[in-house]
């Protein structure tokens, strides 16, 4: 039986063998990982909730405690220098005693500026992985955020490990909780904001827990793509809800859409219909194709869907070549997923960094590697009623394709995303989100 100990145990295994590689890139000594340091508001003695540095979470689940280094070369043993303050203003973060407690060399550090004390001495051929390159400096470490080194590893990240894998199916759990409870809140009639703290207190997490601001939207407000402004009442009229929320689990990111009609009817069975072409592309999503082809095929089949539904007229080849279907699916299917929602180096194409942009066409397309297994996406299409872009379609000769009548009535309920997140695998996709219980 795999556990979670021997699952983190392959973890380390593999983040020192790829260390190895890249820190030949550069011939390095080692590097040097900061957790980061709190940031104070202008003028202000509060702080902005702190986010570790992605590469620090890499190697452990240690997420909210600043002040923290990692000295890691690939074959000794991880040298984790962990802040614990001497402080009875604050909560002081348990001294670590956690399964992968094991897997470092601990020192603890009782004040930041202490630190130099602890890490190796000389520090010349050794490169800082962090955002503070002051401290850096004044640190005497010779070299930080190496270009080549952060491509290798960048471009690695999206080749999970078991127990990344393990980690983003427990986001996903957690994440469908959440999702189950806000339908419930929906249904029982509840404001965005209302909605939006069930949401998290179904899940156990704070505003700042989560992986980004939860998008919680009724009726018109779903056609606006990053909604972050919760109402706090309730619309005298209920139509539709578009839900895209996650989850953290252990620093690894669930990135989950649903969206709900109110009532049966012409948006239900558009719902219908997006949800049942999700499942159509994630059903042809095969080791070897690249994410872009996946992206164009949504195109025609949410143009198939527009015409289905006597949305607009003529073939799918003038709908999407007319970018008709890019008025009603303005964003890119979907992007990797892992430590970070938009996980690094969605446009690298191999471990020396070569980028691929999207075709200008779709340039809000977050990605456009190859499929291959061991990757994690989200699949996410989308269709809907944006003013700003039925105005400007409204302009173009191509306009006579559209049935305005019937956008007209679709206009009130925003629109609709449906988003699950898969992991690659060499002869099958497996779906986290559908498999934690979400329809
Ligand atoms: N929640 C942001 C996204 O779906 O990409
Ligand atoms: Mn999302
Ligand atoms: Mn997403």
């Amino acid at each position: 039986m795999e556990t979670v100990d021997s699952l983190f145990a392959e973890h380390i295994k593999v983040l020192q063998s790829r260390l190895v590689e890249a820190l030949k890139l550069q011939q390095f000594d080692a590097l040097i990982i900061h957790s980061g340091q709190l940031k104070k508001v202008f003028l202000d003695d509060q702080t902005y909730p702190f986010k570790a540095n992605p590469h620090f979470r890499h190697w452990l689940p240690v997420f909210d405690n600043p002040n923290c280094w990692l000295v890691v070369n690939g074959s000794d043993k991880p040298k984790l220098i962990y802040y614990r303050p001497v402080d009875f203003w604050h909560k002081v973060p348990p001294e670590p005693n956690d399964f992968w407690a094991n897997y470092f060399d601990i020192e603890l550090l009782a004040r930041p500026e202490l630190v130099a004390d602890l890490l190796p001495y000389d520090r010349a051929n050794m490169a800082y992985i962090g955002e503070h390159l002051e401290v850096a400096q004044a640190l005497g470490i010779g070299h930080t955020n190496p270009e080549h080194v952060l491509n290798y590893l960048h471009y690695h990240r999206s080749f999970k490990t078991d127990y990344e894998m393990h980690c983003l199916r427990q986001a996903n759990h957690i994440a469908v909780r959440g999702h189950q409870a806000a339908k419930l809140a929906f249904m029982e009639g509840l404001s965005e904001f209302e909605i939006n703290q069930v949401y998290l207190n179904a899940i156990g997490q704070s505003d700042n827990d989560v992986p980004y601001g939860n998008i919680v939207a009724l009726n018109e407000h779903a056609a606006v793509l990053h909604y972050s402004h919760p109402e706090r009442k309730a619309p005298a009229q209920r139509r539709s809800f578009l839900i895209d929320a996650g989850a953290n689990y252990a620093g690894y990111a669930a990135d989950i859409t649903r969206s709900y009609a109110a009532t049966n009817g012409l948006f239900g069975d558009l719902i219908e219909a997006v949800n049942r072409v999700q499942l159509e592309i994630m059903s042809q999503m095969k080791v070897g194709m690249r994410y872009t082809e996946l992206h164009l095929k949504m195109h025609r089949l949410l143009a198939q869907v527009l015409l289905d539904f006597n949305l607009a007229q003529g073939s799918v080849d003038s709908l999407v070549a007319a970018g008709i279907s890019s008025t009603f699916f303005p964003h890119g299917l979907g992007h990797l997923l892992g430590l970070q929602v938009h996980d690094v180096a969605g446009f690298m194409q191999d471990e020396r960094g070569t980028p691929l942009a999207a075709p200008e066409a779709h340039s809000t397309l977050r990605c456009t590697r190859i499929i291959e297994p061991r990757q994690v996406y989200t699949i996410e299409p989308g269709l809907y009623f944006i003013d700003d872009l039925l105005g400007q379609l409204k302009q173009r000769p191509e306009q006579n394709q559209v049935n305005w009548a019937k956008v007209d009535e679709l206009r009130p309920y925003g629109g609709i995303r449906i988003e699950d997140n898969i992991i690659v695998h060499a002869s099958q996709i497996e779906n986290m989100t559908r498999d934690a219980g979400l329809d």
